[in-house]
């Protein structure tokens, strides 16, 4: 059984948040920001918007291009490791959208997490009895973030965007290879980790150790010159491992779509891999690092704009915390 790309959907905050916004609450500017990163702007949720109405939203659009009815959707997974629901906000999409007949669940693999939720649906739909397998990346780090941090808070904003795949016969199968991989030893790179800020008694010796005091996340932390140099040698790498996969060279991609972080990063894997700028998909201009939404996002804009085809292929690759990376051969 192939599986294969039919509809794709995105949806983004209203509040737009400019390099010069961020010059007023940090020591920065839009020159030091748009040089380094490539970015310009980004959507923060603001108000009464929710991270789990955007991915709905997202996954509405994809189900209206497919124009599949949310009945006949067998699997929801929910890549985004910032649910607002700690045991994951996947079965609310799922309420959202009255997809009664599909078991859903979420997947946590930042900024890969898109690329990870793909390869699981599409292994699904291999293994039989999957049809229609809605993957949606999304992710709010804009409250993780601290706003502070001139090296951090620059680079991040919230989306979502969401793809259906679909079961089809081997011959039509869009799934062409990929490449999946993670690191531990990476973790002090990149983590937002699990803090006790609960009230220490006034004698901390005779703290008692239970009940325990309430947890919760630190601000992300990140080390950015590691992960920089990470990305620019293993996504590359990655991308070549499925292309053998798939048993195609480099210039058989039509698109090269990156986990938007930082401008210098994509075009330093489209220069080694020798993919010419035109191939380029890039948003992080207007959006900046949106985690497991970007690579969704920039592909329904890509698709809806009318520069992705049918039969275009398209290198997706993801990479972030965890240290987790990846890459998929798909042909739209
Ligand atoms: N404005 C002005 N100056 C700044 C800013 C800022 N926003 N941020 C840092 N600086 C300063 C630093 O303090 C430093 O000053 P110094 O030389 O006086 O010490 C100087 O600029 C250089 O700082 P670096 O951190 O070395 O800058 P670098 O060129 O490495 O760029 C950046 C930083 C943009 C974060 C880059 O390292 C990067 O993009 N890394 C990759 C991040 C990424 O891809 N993350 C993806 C995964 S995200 C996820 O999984 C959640």
């Amino acid at each position: 059984m192939g599986s294969k790309l039919v509809g794709c959907g995105s949806a983004l905050p209203k509040l737009q948040i400019s390099n010069d916004d961020l010059a007023k609450i940090v020591e920065t500017s839009d020159e030091w920001i748009s040089v380094r990163t490539g970015i310009r702007n980004r959507r923060v949720l603001s108000g009464e918007e929710t991270l789990f109405e955007l991915a709905s939203d997202a996954a509405k659009g994809a189900l209206s291009m497919a124009q599949v009815s949310p009945d006949d959707v067998d699997l929801i997974l929910m890549c985004t490791s910032t649910p607002e629901n700690l045991f994951g906000d996947a079965a609310r999409v799922q309420r959202e959208l009255g997809c009664k007949n599909a078991l859903s669940f979420d997947i946590t693999a930042a900024c890969s997490g898109f690329v990870v939720g793909l390869v699981t649906g599409s292994r699904f739909i291999k293994g039989g009895g999957y049809q229609n397998v809605l993957v949606i990346g999304s992710d709010a780090l804009s409250q993780y973030v601290d706003w502070s941090d001139r090296g951090t808070c620059i680079l991040f904003g919230d989306a979502a965007g969401a793809v259906l795949l679909q079961a089809c016969s081997e011959k039509e199968d869009g799934f062409l290879g990929f490449d999946l991989q993670s690191d531990g030893h990476g973790e002090k790179h990149l983590n937002a980790i699990i803090v006790d800020e609960g009230e220490l008694p006034a004698d901390s010796n005779d703290a008692p150790d239970f009940p325990p005091r309430k947890p919760s996340y630190s601000c992300l932390k990140m080390n950015g010159k590691e992960v920089f140099r990470f990305a620019v040698r293993c996504v590359p790498q990655s991308i070549e491992a499925a292309l053998d996969e798939a048993g195609l060279p480099s210039s058989t991609i039509d698109w090269l779509l990156l986990h938007q972080a930082n401008q210098r990063i994509i075009d330093s894997v489209a220069n080694r891999l020798q993919i010419p700028s035109h191939k380029i998909i890039s948003n992080l201009a207007s959006y900046g690092n949106t985690s497991a939404a970007s690579i969704p996002l920039a592909l329904d804009e890509a698709v809806r704009g009318g520069q992705v085809k049918a039969g275009d292929v398209i290198a997706m690759s993801g990479f972030g915390a965890g240290l987790t990376w990846g890459s998929i051969i798909v042909r739209w």
